[in-house]
């Protein structure tokens, strides 16, 4: 390969003009295999941040991130695979119960998934909390688990895209995350690499996701849907609205538990709207006719969980760690309850130890934010809205604080706005 100079790519970019593919194959295998400084590689991720990508950049630049690992190879498993993928959120447990109530309808579902940071849970911590469940499965023990159970929910390992693990660390710690062209091509070189058919993103909107607005998260997911397609996986995705936290609970073991619920049938209405939703997005892309709703009225998709669990060396019958400490957050006044913010109450959830400041730092698996109401519900001055969940005294002061303007009550019912706003295809 040509050798560049960093300064004269991220001048390139910084004055508004497309990288050339071979500069683009040139800063990510340099900065993947270590050779270039994090000053001039967070250089350039600014300068994406402001300027953009072509569409021509960016498949080079999601094609080489991709190109940085394995590729993984699912055809052994005989069955068609599918799997989803959330751009992040609060209280977004579905993939907890979504996985196998797809498995549960004949599909194998390779979930490739990350760890909270900030106010976003994630699913690896979440399933953390399990006794006993390991994250870390090699490419093998992945094909076998998915193989036996049709199901598996773990990290990434070493060998799969590479450069996202790098420029997603990197972006964390120069305010270079929220870029459409950035996400999407880290989203989906991972889920490239994972070797699934079929692909349905779960692309937030609001308060607590990275894209506010409607028109960004268009943006994105009709970005991701094309990249997708550009590599053979049928791709879809739908946006869903994220202005207030998804079911009842934010916090690791909290999660696992409603979860558990939507598994028996007794769910929150708002998870298994956008779980049966996304399930039946990918039964459709991946051309398997089945109910997902009846996968759980059957039990089928609970017995599928322990199996998965137990496939990943978790124990399904332990119980689940609770935090010592609790604290409710009251209503400061009678009438309707119409917005609970999901950020706010991210930031809670984070402060009371579900969540982590730096990638390395340990996560409390009992800690978060249990809502006792929901928007649409009446509530009377004093009566608790939120239980507040910690393993320490000391840190309900901060997450109170986060709370301060996150309830909306009114005297009016204010109607609840679409859970599902928009589905994108190519
Ligand atoms: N999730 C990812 O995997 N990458 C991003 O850039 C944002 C969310």
């Amino acid at each position: 390969m040509p050798d560049h100079h960093a300064v004269d790519v991220i001048r390139t970019k910084r004055d508004g003009d497309a990288l050339s593919d071979e500069q683009i194959r040139w800063f990510i295998d340099t900065y993947t295999a270590g050779d270039m400084a994090d000053e001039q590689a967070s250089a350039l991720l600014m300068a994406i941040f402001w300027r953009g990508m072509t569409a021509r950049e960016l498949t080079i630049w999601t094609a080489t991130m991709l190109a940085s690992g394995r590729r993984l190879d699912l055809s052994s498993l005989g069955r068609p695979t599918a799997d989803k993928h959330s751009t992040g959120g609060v209280g977004d447990k579905v993939s907890l119960p979504l996985a196998p109530i797809v498995a549960a309808c004949g599909l194998c579902d390779p979930m490739l998934s990350g760890r909270g940071l900030g106010h976003t849970g994630g699913t690896l911590d979440k399933l953390e909390s399990i006794p006993g469940y390991r994250v870390a499965l090699d490419a093998a023990e992945m094909i076998d688990v998915l193989a036996k159970v049709g199901c598996a929910i773990c990290a990434a390992g070493p060998d799969l895209a590479p450069a996202d693990k790098k420029l997603y660390a990197l972006r964390d710690v120069t305010g270079t995350v929220e870029s459409i062209p950035l996400i999407a091509s880290s989203i989906m070189s991972k889920k490239l690499a994972e070797g699934t058919e079929a692909l349905v993103l779960d692309v937030k909107v609001g308060s607590g996701a990275f894209m506010r607005d409607v028109d960004s998260a268009r943006e994105l997911a009709e970005t991701m849907v094309r990249l997708g397609e550009a590599h053979g996986v049928k791709t879809a995705a739908l946006l869903t609205n994220m202005d207030m936290p998804l079911g009842r609970t934010a916090g690791n073991a909290l999660e696992v538990s409603e979860s558990l619920d939507c598994l028996r049938g007794h769910g929150p209405h708002d998870v298994m709207e956008v779980t049966y939703a996304l399930a039946e997005e990918m039964l459709n892309l991946a051309g398997v006719d089945a109910d997902p709703r009846a996968s759980v009225e059957s039990g089928a998709a609970l017995v599928k969980f322990h199996e998965m669990v137990r496939a990943q060396g978790g124990d399904p019958d332990a119980p689940l760690p609770e935090a010592s400490e609790r604290r409710t957050f009251e209503a400061s006044q009678d009438g309707w309850l119409n917005g609970l913010d999901a950020r706010a109450v991210g930031i809670a959830a984070w402060r009371l130890g579900a969540g982590r400041a730096r990638k390395e730092d340990p996560v409390s698996a009992g800690a978060g934010v249990v809502c006792l109401k929901k928007p649409g519900e009446q509530v009377s001055q004093g009566e608790p809205l939120l239980e507040l969940h910690a393993d320490h005294e000391r840190v309900f002061d901060a997450a109170l604080a986060a709370l301060d303007d996150a309830v909306d009550i009114g005297p009016d019912r204010a109607e609840a706005p679409p859970l599902i706003i928009e589905r994108i295809t190519a």
